[in-house]
């Protein structure tokens, strides 16, 4: 059996052979004696040419396959005389194996993806899910290679945890439907704060510090997995799961964590424009015209760097007219992320050194003993695609700021253990899978990178 894929990359290995072809049917044109089939097998963009003859034993029912029909083919693969495909698969037999209601809501016109989101256990088999997720593979398969051959090990961390990484109390809960299990209090009611077998558990928002633990094992870890937010987030570039990469490096400073994350961004964008040259260029065409452009431009220049307190003056000083105030010490809105990424810089830009209060426990406190040793990644069309940070070595430091927090010793001891036995300096990131995605095929929505979205009301499959 053949796939359709290689057929397309090494034709003359099959020209003039016989072969068998497994897919499912986009369109069929008949006429009196002959027809024609285009077979998609989800190997590959383009679609191979079945042609099929009166001289076939069920003619009829071929005939009449509709859009989505399951056919498994045997044929010779000829030189096609159309100008439109190399190549066409001169049919021998056709085996119907699966027929196609005719309510199948994919017939050949074009969709718009909120649509397409209705029915997302279909939507792989348009062109143009079936580009992302054909790139989304690669892109994960490039992340692994890139970290692999630099040594860095791949750690697994728990789903299910008993501490809030970020510290950001959006978590969601664990815990169980079967009511006659859930502990109760003394007055009887469900105490959900001891529901995962004694204990309040949830799920996590960020493999982190379990990755810095064993980064004080490796020297080089990085995490690739699902990671959980409670937050009832209704903008194209949050959902409430998404797939988080978290690499964590000991012995190394902010400088050698921007360095990392700026590797990597060019190591995944290479492989993906190498190993899926028909899907980008189809995103360039039907998705965002000025894609590969840009992509190539960042290939070829170094990323950008601002401190947070440039980048303040430099979004006061805009001509843009923002909805978000402006002001040292807030946070960054997506349109002020944008900005600097898309209208400031033109390219990928760090922005460095943010505020305290605005980000996470366990940021290395800067000498100005007001902004921590942070990194944002921004990039053009998207914001945020990365959040990093030098940590907090130092166990006194740590502790305070953990205490101004408010966060107990009880839920983070083990963290804190890090500090005591053989602690260095160490740095790491988060990057965010679907919004690099989004990023690497110009898709201007979440819920158009991810399988199964889950966003508010898309948790029906
Ligand atoms: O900036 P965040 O919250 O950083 C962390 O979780 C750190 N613990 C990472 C680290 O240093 N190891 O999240 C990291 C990235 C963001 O830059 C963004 O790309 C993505 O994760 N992200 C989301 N993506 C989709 N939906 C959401 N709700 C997201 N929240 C964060
Ligand atoms: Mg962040």
């Amino acid at each position: 059996t053949a796939v359709i894929r290689e057929l397309f990359k090494q034709s003359d290995k099959h020209l003039g052979k016989s072969i068998r072809v497994h897919g499912w049917v986009r369109t069929v044109r008949v006429s009196k004696s002959f027809g024609f089939i285009e077979l998609n097998d989800g190997t590959f963009f383009a679609n191979l040419q079945v042609v099929f003859e009166e001289n076939l034993d069920n003619f009829a029912e071929v005939a009449r396959l509709v859009t989505g029909s399951a056919i498994t083919v045997t044929g010779t693969l000829v030189e096609s005389p159309g100008a439109k495909q190399p190549f066409e698969l001169k049919a021998e037999s056709i085996e119907v194996v699966g027929t196609c209601a005719p309510d199948y809501p994919l017939q050949k016109k074009r969709h718009t993806f909120e649509f397409l989101r209705t029915i997302a256990h279909l939507r792989p088999r348009t062109n143009t899910f079936a580009a992302v997720f054909r790139v989304r593979s690669l892109a994960a398969f490039a992340i692994h290679k890139f970290f692999q051959e630099r040594n860095f090990v791949y750690v697994h961390t728990p789903v299910i945890t008993g501490s809030d990484a970020e510290g950001a109390g959006e978590m969601f809960r664990v815990t169980t439907l079967d009511f006659d299990r859930t502990p109760r209090n003394e007055a009887g009611q469900v105490d959900f704060t001891r529901d995962f077998f004694g204990r309040e558990t949830g799920l996590t928002v960020s493999g982190q510090l379990e990755a810095e633990t064993y980064c004080q094992a490796f020297g080089r870890v990085y995490t690739f997995g699902p990671t959980f937010r409670a937050e009832n987030s209704h903008t194209p570039r949050h959902a409430a799961e998404f797939w988080m990469i978290e690499p964590e490096i000991a012995f190394a400073d902010l400088q050698d964590d921007m360095r990392l994350a700026e590797d990597m961004m060019k190591y995944v964008i290479g492989y993906v424009l190498d190993n899926a040259p028909e899907e980008m260029d189809f995103f360039n065409k039907f998705v965002d015209k000025s894609l590969l452009a840009r992509l190539a431009n960042v290939l070829q220049s170094d990323f950008g760097h601002v401190t947070y307190t440039e980048a303040i003056d430099i979004l006061k000083n805009a001509p843009e007219k923002f909805e978000y105030p402006v002001e040292w010490g807030a946070d960054l809105q997506t349109e002020h992320e944008r900005y600097l990424a898309e209208k400031h810089m033109q390219k990928p830009v760090f922005v460095t050194d943010y505020p305290k209060q605005i980000k996470a426990f366990y940021m290395r406190l800067n000498d100005d003993q007001k902004t921590v040793a942070a990194m944002d990644l921004l990039v053009p069309g998207v914001g945020e695609i990365i959040g990093g940070s030098q940590r907090e070595e130092r166990l006194a430091y740590l502790e305070q700021r953990m205490a101004e927090l408010g966060l107990s010793h009880e839920d983070y001891w083990w963290y804190l253990d890090l500090r005591k036995y053989g602690g260095t300096k160490h740095a790491g990131f988060g990057l965010g899978f679907e919004r690099l995605i989004m990023y690497l095929t110009g898709m201007g929505n979440i819920r158009d990178v991810i399988s199964f979205p889950r966003t508010p009301k898309n948790a029906e499959f």
